[in-house]
């Protein structure tokens, strides 16, 4: 047996991409609110507040804000030991910066977790899962501003104090690192509620970036320090979007290419769980001059907060090259496919040696050693055992979680009914298998595993339904039309067996 006994086997899900209610018991308009359908390669729009005759598809998602009863007894059916889902923030408080919380919010989670807890599966809560109130984005300028650390803070020890005999397992912010790439509008608006004014310089994006990116760190570590004086048991961890940057070749200037882009992309999780900056982060705030809005009391704060285990999600590597070569002449940029395009003055600034500078979307090539999805995430099981390595020799084998993983795929429903999908089962299959190899071979100390979207829901990245993650199946299609009634796919059935046998049964 090579996982713990008590190992969580669980699901994924955020409020935001299910609930669906979305201004049921005086909620508030979130983020998440304001975005419209995209499609596979065609960004989400982000509108000026909610336009009417727009499809925003999560003010509906699969409306498990009103059909929770029924859902949690399938997951319970499904063998769930845990279910990761957020607390809208905007259930709790509408606008955000209020002092009182909404009781009618409050009261829904009450009763969710109960529910959760009847059978036995214990809830495992992200606290902002690109949910932040509309209002903190128009009023504020979003999480560029110190404020909204304290607001923060008030809707974490709101719901920490409400339900600390519900709930143990807690994370403050998701994804917390998918902001690096500051120069797509989508990251930094719903990790911080960033929106870049018209015509705002690369240079810019990405000081307002770390700015946000720093008052979310102090915030979550006042979060921890809180949360264990609320309750000692509580687990309060990190969450990381983790994709390992391998380099291309072994060209010496490939790793540092790729060493280089890892400390941009995961600095993040050094200063959540070291409690402080590292210093190659320091030196490069030097270098280009950002003059942040850091104070003393913010550091000592980071190293009083430090998380307790590092969740992650992982669903595909990325591969970098020392770039220049991929430049053309006439300025045209090669980049991994469904990565769009980039603001054209980065296109060729900073390339390559010495700073090896790091450009999310100009410097990812294709992996032509793995396969990818339709929507162009590269598949790459052993990436994970890879993933899981990295995290425990840089922490000292602090626990991990990993709370996301998942085949967004198109599923086709047969004439009787039934939904076959090897394919997802093949994926979780192959991950599954890395990360008890890595627990078996390579000493990882983990916690659990929750797959993504193991219900169907809304894609966050574009908003469309067809994406589908889930062993549950939802009738729902990109427009908005279906009955909602939920129904198992093969991988259900699967995934039972897995959790039943401990992952012994694959
Ligand atoms: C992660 C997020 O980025 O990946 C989820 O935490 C998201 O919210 C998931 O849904 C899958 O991405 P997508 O774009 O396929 O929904």
């Amino acid at each position: 047996m090579t996982l713990r006994k008590d190992f969580l086997w669980g699901g994924a899900v955020a409020a935001h991409q299910l609930e669906g209610g979305w201004n049921a018991g005086k909620k508030g308009p979130s983020v998440a609110d304001v975005m419209t359908a995209g499609a596979n390669g065609v960004e989400r729009q982000i509108t000026d507040g909610v336009i009417a005759g727009l499809n925003y598809p999560n003010h509906e998602a699969i409306d498990f804000y009103h059909r929770y009863k029924s859902d949690v007894k399938l997951f319970a059916e499904l063998g769930l030991k845990c279910f990761r889902t957020s607390i809208a923030w905007t259930r709790i408080f509408p606008k955000g910066d209020e002092l009182e919380p909404n009781e009618e919010g409050l009261q829904f989670y009450d009763d969710l977790f109960d529910e959760c807890l009847k059978y036995g599966i214990e809830p495992v809560i992200t606290l902002s899962h690109f949910e932040l109130p509309y209002h903190l984005v128009t009023e504020y300028g979003g999480f560029g501003n110190r404020k909204l650390i304290d607001f923060f803070v008030r809707f974490a020890e709101t719901v920490m104090t409400r339900y600390k005999d519900k709930v143990k397992y807690w994370m403050t912010f998701n994804e917390i690192n998918n902001q690096a790439n500051y120069l797509r509008d989508f990251a930094p608006f719903t990790n911080s509620g960033l929106k870049f004014p018209e015509g705002a310089t690369a240079f810019e994006r990405e000081k307002l970036m770390y700015q946000a990116a720093h008052y979310e760190l102090v915030a979550s570590a006042l979060t921890v320090k809180i949360g264990h004086a609320i309750n000692p048991d509580f687990q309060i961890g990190a969450m990381i979007a983790m994709c390992s940057i391998y380099p291309a070749t072994c060209k010496p200037e490939d790793m540092m290419a790729s060493t280089v882009a890892m400390q941009r992309r995961y600095w993040f999780s050094d200063v959540h769980v070291r409690g402080h900056y590292p210093a190659y982060l320091t030196t490069y705030f030097d270098r280009k001059k950002f003059n942040l809005d850091i104070t003393q009391e913010d550091l000592s704060a980071l190293t009083e907060g430090k998380v307790d285990y590092v969740g992650f999600s992982y669903y595909m590597s990325f591969a970098i090259q020392d770039q220049k070569a991929s430049v053309s002449s006439d300025g045209t940029v090669s980049i991994m496919p469904g990565h769009g395009t980039i603001l054209p003055e980065y296109a060729a600034d900073e390339l390559g040696a010495p700073t090896f500078d790091y450009v999310e979307d100009r410097d990812l090539v294709k992996n032509d050693f793995v396969k990818a999805s339709e929507w162009g995430w590269q598949i790459d099981p052993l990436g994970l055992r890879w993933a899981l390595n990295w995290f425990s020799e840089r922490y000292d084998y602090l626990p991990l979680f990993i709370v996301e993983n998942g085949f967004g795929a198109i599923d086709e429903v047969k004439a009787d009914g039934s939904i076959h999908d090897p394919y997802r089962i093949e994926y979780l299959r192959a991950h599954i298998q890395a990360m008890e190899d890595a627990v078996e071979y390579d000493g990882v100390n983990l916690m659990g595993y929750t797959p993504w979207g193991f219900i169907d829901l809304v894609s966050a990245g574009t908003g469309e339904m067809k994406k589908r993650y889930g062993m549950i199946y939802v009738d729902k299609d990109n427009e908005g039309k279906g009955t909602l009634e939920r129904r198992k796919k093969e991988s259900f059935e699967w995934y039972q067996k897995v959790i039943q046998s401990n992952g012994e049964e694959l």
